[in-house]
């Protein structure tokens, strides 16, 4: 399950940190890979300082399962690297290798998440089309329904494009993520014929950015406060079109063939 955007900072790696603590209490075994190369901050947000980072995998300096990295609150991270520049202009060769890790971790895993990188470049769309499920990460105002469109026209375009759903955060007032829904919805329905499903909306909420380096997420400092029990609303609206969320019982034939035909068209 891909967590992407358009635009940047809308809240995925947030929302993908507490998701994969969210989903490890349910007793799903749990792994989140932070693809967003050479700007990754996933670890900061779980409480670790990874050694070895998708950096070193590039590098071919170790093998895939030692990058996964146990986390305090349950989930294991597979953590990119932060302020690399070379990890921004990866090629198709990168991507092989990051196509055949995945495969590992979806072996030893239930659910295995991406934190994506905003925007259209190759990198960051080939990441976010090797999942299954799209979780499109948008907030209610314009220029961010724009850029999720502008994503979502570059999905619908693909031979095989994933099923997207739709998250909106930093809600101020109930009911504006439904209506943003409606109007992203509805232009996507309309004019590049892609079925939107709507996922549910998180409030804006000031205590998210006032956690301090070394503070638990909210999901698990405060999991009963409004914005923990929306990302579990979003996670049992999605579970039932994602298989349970739940392990397929072959993941890596599928995702092997997907990832190399996605190469082809790099
Ligand atoms: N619901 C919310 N209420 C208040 N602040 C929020 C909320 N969600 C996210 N934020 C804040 O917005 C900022 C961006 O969040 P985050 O890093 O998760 O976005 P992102 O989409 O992963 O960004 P990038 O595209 O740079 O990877 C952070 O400072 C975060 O604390
Ligand atoms: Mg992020």
């Amino acid at each position: 399950m891909a967590f992407a955007s358009g635009k940047g900072g809308t809240g995925k790696s947030f929302l993908a940190t507490n998701a994969a603590i969210a989903l490890h209490r349910q007793g799903k075994r749990v792994v989140l890979v932070d693809c967003d190369f050479g700007l990754a901050n996933a670890h900061l947000l779980l409480g670790v300082m990874p050694q070895r980072t998708l950096q070193h995998l590039f590098e071919g300096a170790v093998p895939a399962e030692a990058l996964l990295t146990p986390t305090p609150f349950g989930p294991r991270l597979v953590a990119g690297g932060s302020g690399i520049a070379s990890l921004c202009e990866l090629d198709v060769r990168h991507m092989q290798m990051l196509g055949a890790a995945l495969q590992r971790f979806a072996l030893d895993c239930d659910v295995l998440l991406l934190d994506c990188a905003a925007g259209l470049s190759p990198q960051a769309l080939v990441t976010v089309l090797g999942a299954q499920h799209v979780v499109l990460v948008t907030n209610p105002e314009i220029a961010a329904l724009t850029d999720a469109y502008a994503l979502i026209k570059c999905l619908a375009r693909q031979p095989e494009p994933p099923v997207v759903h739709l998250a909106v955060n930093r809600v101020t007032q109930p009911g504006l993520g439904r209506a943003a829904f409606e109007r992203l919805g509805q232009v996507s329905r309309r004019f590049v014929g892609c079925e939107l499903h709507y996922l549910g909306e998180l409030p804006e909420d000031s205590a998210v950015m006032q956690r301090r380096l070394g503070q638990p997420p909210l999901s698990v400092s405060h999991p009963t406060c409004p914005i923990s029990l929306s990302i579990e609303a979003l996670l049992a609206e999605l579970s039932p079109l994602a298989n349970g969320l739940s392990a397929h019982p072959q993941p890596q034939p599928r995702l092997a063939t997907k990832w190399a035909q996605l190469l082809r068209r790099w």
